[in-house]
């Protein structure tokens, strides 16, 4: 992605719960050498956690239901072009957007999943993971296309699942190493 000089490139992340990426993004945007500001964050609901970190950063909230999915993402399109939004970051928002929206976006719009793509798409990763008898699981960011968590790969990162881990513990394992490859792979898209 192209990085106008001396500015950063304005950002917006989609969430629907916790959030913990969500802050970790802002944390990293702050960063002087950061490449991207975070100027909107957008949940599909208004219960996500994650909102407390907009609100306590100043940053932009809007709530989208997403009732009628057309009238939705119309709507978003055009918040994101009066924002002058250029880049999306999809952290654990739990809509899935529809072809034409995706296509508006082609390029500009990345997602971090709890798994070492191409396996364990789709939701329960961890408990997948586990039943397999995995003994790595990982995160992946990827640019998001329309096939559901299969877009190109930006970056992989891995973690070892040891004998006593279960869901919860493989999570937080796997959420730490998250919040370390969310920003690397945005600044590899910059390079
Ligand atoms: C993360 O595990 C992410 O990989 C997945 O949803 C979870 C979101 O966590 N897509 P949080 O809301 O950022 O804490």
């Amino acid at each position: 992605m192209k990085k106008l000089t001396g500015f950063k490139t304005k950002t917006a992340v989609f969430i629907s719960g916790a959030g913990t990426n969500l802050k970790n993004l802002i944390r990293f945007s702050y960063n002087n050498n950061s490449p991207i500001s975070i100027d909107l964050v957008i949940s599909d609901t208004k219960k996500a956690k994650g909102l407390m970190y907009a609100k306590n950063n100043n940053i932009e909230e809007i709530i989208i239901n997403f009732n009628n999915q057309n009238k939705s993402e119309k709507k978003i399109i055009n918040i994101l072009h009066k924002r002058e939004i250029k880049l999306v970051c999809l952290a654990g928002f739990m809509k899935i957007l529809s072809k034409k929206f995706l296509k508006k976006f082609k390029g500009k719009m990345i997602n971090i999943h709890p798994s070492l793509l191409p396996k364990y798409k789709g939701l329960n990763t961890h408990k997948r993971a586990l039943e397999n008898n995995e003994k790595f699981s990982g995160c992946t960011v990827h640019y998001v296309a329309s096939k559901l968590d299969s877009g190109k790969i930006i970056m992989q990162k891995k973690t070892n699942i040891s004998k006593n881990d279960n869901v919860k513990s493989l999570k937080k394992k796997v959420l730490k190493i998250e919040h370390k490859l969310y920003p690397e792979a945005i600044r590899k898209i910059f390079a």
